[in-house]
């Protein structure tokens, strides 16, 4: 059987400035929360590795490149690091940083590779965070000034923009569940950051707009599909409830300029409304998006709570269900994650459905794996998983696109195995094999694999 893909489609990778670049201390780069949580509690982090160590792109972006070339990317993802490009996240600007991006823009361009540029991959500057983050409204104007100061530095070139990825992650991590500095739990906070995410979000639209440049805006999200355990009304309210939170909270404002109604109800209800002021609305409804960027690793499957909440215990999304374990469920072992590829094909026809069939691309999809040297072959790791994983995702995509989804390419997390967060290098998600020590590159099987797919606009398989 072939699988033909639709003329440009987008074939790459993606990955994020703080978890590549490296140079964390230097080069005029403001500390962004990373950099002060990894200096207070380094044992938050496996085994003890800071983003210093990331994979050195800040040098070595020119070859890092080639590379991308060299396994058929026609369009790499990465982000501009705040902090960075703004030290202080206001005020003056950094001219190394400015030439860096402006040089790294460039040189995909002249090797053909689409830059699809984001502003906020869960890296606040820490003079931000000092004064509160997304919970402080004065934040979302300095993001708002970093944002247009990306246009006007570079909205010549770049034609895809995205204000931020997966928006839910820092919310999540830093004010629900313990991943993320400032490492708050407080449900009413945490609704309060994706609200003002929002609100941040569309005010770089707007600006974005405003300059009248030739290029789409848009944002990331990491849309996971909430599956009920069965049909019983108890379950499938459960998940109608996750998607609300998980899913809806951003898309809905993203792409229809509106809070589901649902939503705000819940909220009222169980008194978690965050502040809206006068011109919010307004706000929100001109933050709507061009493109939609999908990140898909994982189902969420979900089943009405079964025992009483405690009454002490901080208010949490789980007040409304209990995750449920289908039994025979694909998993990643390493990540634990989940594998379900048909999950790609239920978001597609959602946004098809129920969205307008916004234009989207799969921005990231990825199998992350621990111990990926036990995989080598006459030097070679032999990541045969990795192709059958991004296969199998493949043919859901495409299923998509016959039945008239408007979805418009397939990036993978990531190029080269990159640190990533508090899991630094314990998964490798990459094309490319980095060795740790010598900071040498060598492609895996997967990525001969994709520039085979890519310079084939798809694969046939029996
Ligand atoms: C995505 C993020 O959600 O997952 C990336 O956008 C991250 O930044 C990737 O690196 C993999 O995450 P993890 O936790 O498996 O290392």
């Amino acid at each position: 059987m072939k699988y033909q893909f639709p003329k440009n489609f987008y074939w790459g990778s993606a990955a994020s400035s703080t978890q590549t670049e490296g140079a964390a201390f230097s080069s005029g780069k403001g500390e962004s929360i990373w950099d002060h949580w990894f200096k207070h509690e380094p044992n938050r982090f496996h085994n003890g590795i800071s983003s210093t160590e990331a994979s050195t792109f800040y040098c070595n972006y020119q070859a890092d490149i080639q590379l991308m070339k060299d396994i058929g990317h026609n369009s790499f993802r990465t982000s501009i690091s705040w902090s960075r490009l703004i030290p202080n996240g206001v005020g003056s600007v950094n001219q190394e940083a400015v030439e860096f991006y402006s040089n790294v823009i460039d040189e995909q361009i002249k090797q053909g590779i689409q830059p699809f540029i984001c502003l906020f991959h869960f890296d606040m500057p820490l003079s931000m965070q000092q004064i509160g983050g997304f919970e402080n409204r004065e934040v979302l104007d300095a993001y708002a000034n970093f944002a247009e100061t990306c246009f006007l530095l570079y909205g010549d070139r770049v034609k895809h923009w995205f204000t931020f990825n997966e928006p839910i992650v820092p919310v999540e991590g830093g004010y629900l569940y313990d991943f993320h500095y400032p490492n708050v739990v407080d449900f009413k906070r945490a609704v309060t950051v994706a609200y003002h995410t929002m609100l941040a979000h569309a005010k770089a639209v707007e600006k974005y707009r405003l300059l009248e440049l030739k290029g789409q805006i848009g944002i990331i999200l990491n849309l996971t599909p909430s599956y009920p355990r069965s049909q019983h009304p108890a379950d499938t309210k459960a998940a109608r409830i996750c998607d609300l939170l998980f899913n809806r909270s951003f898309l809905d404002p993203a792409v229809k300029g509106e809070y589901p109604q649902e939503l705000v109800s819940l909220l009222q209800e169980h008194q978690q409304m965050p502040e809206v002021r006068e011109g919010d609305c307004e706000l929100i409804a001109k933050g709507k998006v061009d493109l939609l960027g999908v990140n898909y690793y994982q189902p969420r499957r979900v089943k009405a709570r079964e025992n009483a909440v405690n009454p002490d215990a901080p208010f949490m999304p789980e007040h409304f269900f209990d995750y449920y374990e289908m039994p025979g469920r694909k998993m990643n072992p390493h990540r634990g994650w989940e594998i379900f590829e048909k999950g790609i094909y239920d978001i597609l026809m959602n946004l098809k459905e129920n969205y307008g069939n916004i234009p989207c691309y799969i921005s990231e999809n990825g199998m992350g794996v621990e111990g990926e040297q036990k995989f080598l072959v006459d030097g070679q790791i032999q990541d045969d998983y990795r192709i059958e994983f991004i296969q199998e995702h493949l043919k859901w995509l495409h299923k998509g696109l016959e039945e008239g989804s408007n979805c418009l390419g397939y990036h993978l997390w990531t190029f080269i195995d990159n640190w990533s967060w508090c899991n630094a290098y314990k998964n490798r998600y990459g094309f490319y094999q980095l060795d740790l020590k010598t900071q040498q590159r060598s492609v895996k099987k997967s990525g001969e694999w994709f520039a085979q797919v890519s310079k084939d606009n798809g694969f046939e398989v029996e």
